[in-house]
C-alpha cells in the first residue's frame, strides 16, 4: 500500500520552542498524539513543565526544559536536553517569538525594542539551528520549521517595524538553510501564519478599533484558530511534506492573495 495509516510522527523526536503556550503548546500536544517524543522548551519554566505533564497524562512522551532562545548557552542546553531525554533530534520547531507593544514605525520605535525583538525572533532561530542542526545530522536528518509570519510577505501601514523585519529575516534564513542541507536529509520550511487568536495577539489587539482595522483585510473575515496552525506545522514536520523545502507555507485566511475583501 502506498499510503499507510500510521501516526505521522512515529518514532520522531521534536524540540518545540515557545511551547508553554499559544501555538507551540497546541503543536506539542498534536505532535505527541502523532507519536513524537516532544521536548517542550520555553523561558516560562512552569508553563513548559505543565504542558509536558499534560502530554504525559494523555499517554504521550514529553519532557520540558527552560531557556531563553536569545541566549546561546540556553539553546545548546535545549538541544542537549532533547538528545539526552530521547536519543536524537528529528524535528526542530522554532516557534518562540515576541511582538512588543512599543514596536511601531521606524521613527518612534526605540532601539532597545528593535534589539530585543531581533534577539528573540531572529537570533533565536539562528541559535537553535546552530545547535540543533548537528544533532539532526547525527540523527539521520529531519525537518526544521521556522515560524515567520504573513508580514514577511507584505507591509502594513499599522506597523510593527522590528517584528516585521525579524520575520523577513526568518524567511530568508529558512531558504538558505534549506539550500545548504537539502542533500543531507534536512528540510527547512517557514510557517507564515496570518493573525491567530493566541495571547500574543489578544494582548496587542485588545483595542476593538485596532482589531477591526486588521480583520477587514482578512478575506475569511476572522483570525485563525491556533489548531489550524498546529495542523500546518504537523504537515511540515511529517513526511507528508517530504519533497518540500525552502518554502513559505502561508496559513493566512487569504490575506496575501487578496487585493480587496468581500463586504
Ligand atoms: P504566544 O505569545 O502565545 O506564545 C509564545 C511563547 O514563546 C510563550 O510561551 C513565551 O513564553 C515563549 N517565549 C517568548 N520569548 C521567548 C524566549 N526568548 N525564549 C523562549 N521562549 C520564549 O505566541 P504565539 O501567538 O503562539 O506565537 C508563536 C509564533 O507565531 C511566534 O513566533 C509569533 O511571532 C508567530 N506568529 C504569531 C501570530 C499571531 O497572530 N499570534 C501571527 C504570525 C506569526
Amino acid at each position: 500500500m502506498r499510503f499507510e495509516n500510521v501516526a505521522r510522527l512515529d518514532g520522531k523526536v521534536a524540540l518545540i520552542t515557545g511551547a508553554a503556550g499559544g501555538m507551540g503548546a497546541l503543536a506539542a500536544h498534536l505532535f505527541a498524539q502523532q507519536g513524537a517524543s516532544v521536548m517542550v522548551a520555553d523561558f516560562n519554566v512552569e508553563g513548559a513543565a505543565a504542558v509536558a505533564a499534560e502530554i504525559l497524562s494523555e499517554g504521550g512522551h514529553a519532557s520540558s526544559v527552560g531557556g531563553d532562545v536569545s541566549t546561546s548557552a540556553d539553546c545548546r542546553a535545549m538541544v542537549d536536553a532533547t538528545v539526552g531525554a530521547f536519543g536524537g533530534l528529528n524535528i526542530l520547531y522554532n516557534n518562540a517569538g515576541i511582538m512588543l507593544a512599543d514596536d511601531d514605525n521606524p521613527v518612534t520605535t526605540d532601539e532597545d525594542v528593535w534589539d530585543r525583538t531581533m534577539d528573540v525572533n531572529l537570533k533565536g532561530v539562528f541559535l537553535c539551528c546552530k545547535f540543533g542542526i548537528p544533532a539532526m545530522l547525527a540523527s539521520g536528518g529531519g525537518s526544521i520549521i521556522n515560524v515567520a509570519s504573513f508580514v514577511a510577505h507584505m507591509g502594513a501601514a499599522t506597523p510593527q517595524i522590528a517584528y516585521t523585519a525579524t520575520k523577513g529575516g526568518v524567511l530568508s534564513m529558512t531558504r538558505e538553510i534549506a539550500a545548504i542541507y537539502a542533500r543531507q536529509g534536512i528540510r527547512c520550511n517557514a510557517l507564515c501564519p496570518g493573525p491567530v487568536g493566541t495571547p500574543l495577539l489578544a494582548q496587542l489587539w485588545s483595542d476593538p478599533a485596532r482589531k477591526a482595522r486588521r480583520v477587514v483585510h482578512i478575506p475569511m473575515g476572522r483570525w485563525a484558530e491556533a489548531e489550524e496552525l498546529a495542523r500546518a506545522a504537523l504537515f511540515l514536520a511529517s513526511d507528508d511534506s517530504s519533497f518540500m523545502t525552502g518554502q513559505s507555507l502561508l496559513v493566512d485566511g487569504g490575506i496575501v492573495s487578496a487585493y480587496t475583501t468581500p463586504e
